[in-house]
């Protein structure tokens, strides 16, 4: 099966988030399963200043934009999972500072980036059977390839995983033009919503086979709020959407072979491997030498999202109470980061804030710490409580999305079935996030118990294999039915 990955970032060329990570490590594990796959993704100013090894794959051509031609130089690298990616390459639109960043012409950069993804689909020698987009960003190549004379063969299907539903990249309806779509598909059971052209519920709408990454979020974005208003759409689609828990890179993510740690560990030395991760952050951050206190780590993006409202509550409450130490690893919204470096220096010693963006120290971080805080207020998948898991440490998690599908709450009972794999708390609720720390605090008071669980979830199994095999069923299942139609 030949598959076409569209993504607007993956590892190891540029990330923000776990779209990054998924749409690095998917192709992979697809590539393994015997796939022949290829990954399109913007030549990022980021990605190209990496130092990696990409050269120009001898394609070129100019893409239609409202009127413009603008040019696309295609460069391409190889994979360490052997598999192509490609890089369309604009100097406009792609050499930036930040991938993402309100910028004024989002429209017609994200536009570009479909249609040129779009036309490279058709030049790639022998048809692709699946296109497979993410998120709002590739939200348009399903339309556009059902809609403009046949550029691929009538037997490819294309399908829409959509990694965030509150993301939807919806524009003013005047960039209707850019799309290169005949203004009959600005419509409220098409292209439009709420008066503006919106790409996901574009890419929901046009794909033969729509998929989310874990199943609780599936069920969770069909009625309101979680659906961020395109519900109506997904009932529309209902029976064909479905939901996928990601899988991690178990490469990358190794903490028995993690270049970032200053001694690799497994199961049997994590006492030592996570000591010594200990003492290389705090000396690192320039911070007090670790001192039995247990570790509780916060890592990711500084938004709403995230619960970083609750993390503060958190800190203010128990920061005081000398019973664990906390770092924060987290870039994004400006109020948070202030908060954050607030609290860092009315406790010092106690609370370490590190605001940027660093996959090593995110790497270092996670083998530092004891217990990861997840509090978010949705969350589609998570990643960041897998690598927790793997990496030894318990992730204390509300009971959202994906975080249901991959964390097990300690109790007797699962801890006596082995089934234990963290702290879960049911609602936002700082008090409710307290009580859940102090139980993992208490639960590390009790070493035996405590090493029992960092084995348990060393052990568990968050690789990409069945997760690949679930696309790959579904991508066999949609190539054996017609295609969705297109009302016109
Ligand atoms: P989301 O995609 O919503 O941000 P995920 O948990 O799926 O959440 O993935 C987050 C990814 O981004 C993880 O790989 C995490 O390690 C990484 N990450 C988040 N914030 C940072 C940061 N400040 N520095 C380094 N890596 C980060
Ligand atoms: C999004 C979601 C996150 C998910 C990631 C990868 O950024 O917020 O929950 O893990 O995509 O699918």
């Amino acid at each position: 099966m030949r598959v076409l990955e569209i993504a607007s970032e993956a590892t190891p060329f540029a990330k923000t988030g776990g779209l990054a990570d998924v749409a690095g490590a998917l192709p992979a594990a697809l590539a393994r399963l015997g796939c022949d796959v290829t990954l399109v993704i913007p030549g990022h100013r980021e990605a190209l200043a990496r130092g990696l090894a990409i050269e120009p794959a001898g394609i070129g051509f100019d893409v239609p934009l409202g009127g413009r031609r603008v040019p696309a130089r295609i460069l391409r690298a190889t994979v360490p999972g052997g598999h192509d990616a490609l890089l369309i390459e604009n100097a406009e639109f792609f050499d930036r500072h930040a991938l993402y960043g309100d910028y004024a012409d989002d429209a017609a950069r994200w536009m570009f980036f479909a249609r040129a993804a779009t036309e490279l689909a058709a030049r790639l020698g022998a048809p692709y059977d699946i296109v497979h987009c993410h998120d709002w960003q590739a939200g348009l190549v399903p339309a556009l390839l059902k809609i403009l004379p046949p550029l691929v063969p009538a037997a490819t299907r294309t399908v829409m995983t959509f990694h965030n539903m509150a993301y939807q990249g919806s524009f003013p309806a005047s960039d209707m033009p850019l799309t290169g779509l005949d203004w009959r598909y600005f419509n409220w059971r098409q292209m439009e919503c709420h008066d503006r052209v919106n790409l996901l519920k574009t890419g929901l709408v046009f794909a033969d086979l729509v998929t989310t990454v874990s199943p609780t979020y599936e069920r969770e974005i069909q009625t309101a709020p979680g659906g961020c208003g395109l519900e109506g759409v997904l009932a529309t689609r209902s029976g064909t959407v479905a939901g996928i828990v990601n899988g991690i890179d178990t490469t990358a993510w190794d903490p028995h072979r993690d270049r970032h740690l200053p001694r690799p560990y497994g199961p049997d030395d994590a006492l030592l491997g996570k000591q010594a991760a200990r003492m290389a952050l705090f000396s690192r951050l320039g911070s007090a030498p670790p001192d039995g206190r247990p570790v509780v780590a916060f890592v990711g993006r500084l938004a709403g999202q995230k619960g970083v409202g609750l993390v503060i509550d958190l800190l203010h409450r128990l920061a005081g109470s000398g019973r664990a130490r906390f770092v924060v690893l987290g870039t994004g919204d400006a109020h948070w980061e202030g908060e954050l470096q607030h609290a860092a220096e009315a406790y010092p010693g106690v609370i370490d804030v590190i605001l940027g963006f660093d996959e090593g120290l995110a790497h270092l971080v996670q083998a530092a710490a004891d217990m990861l805080l997840v509090p978010s207020l949705y969350e589609p998948c998570g990643l960041t409580q897998l690598y927790a898991q793997r990496y030894g440490s318990l992730p204390v998690v509300r009971a959202t999305g994906g975080l249901v599908d991959t964390v097990v709450d300690v109790s007797p009972d699962t801890v006596r079935d082995g089934s234990a794999s963290g702290f879960v708390f049911p609602h936002v609720d700082a008090g409710e996030l307290e009580r859940a720390l102090i139980r993992a605090l208490d639960a590390h008071a009790d070493c035996d118990l405590w090493q029992g669980l960092v084995r348990q979830v060393m052990a568990l199994d968050w690789s990409w294999e069945s997760s690949a095999r679930e696309y790959l069923r579904l991508f066999e299942r949609t190539l054996a039915q017609p295609p969705l139609p297109v009302e016109s």
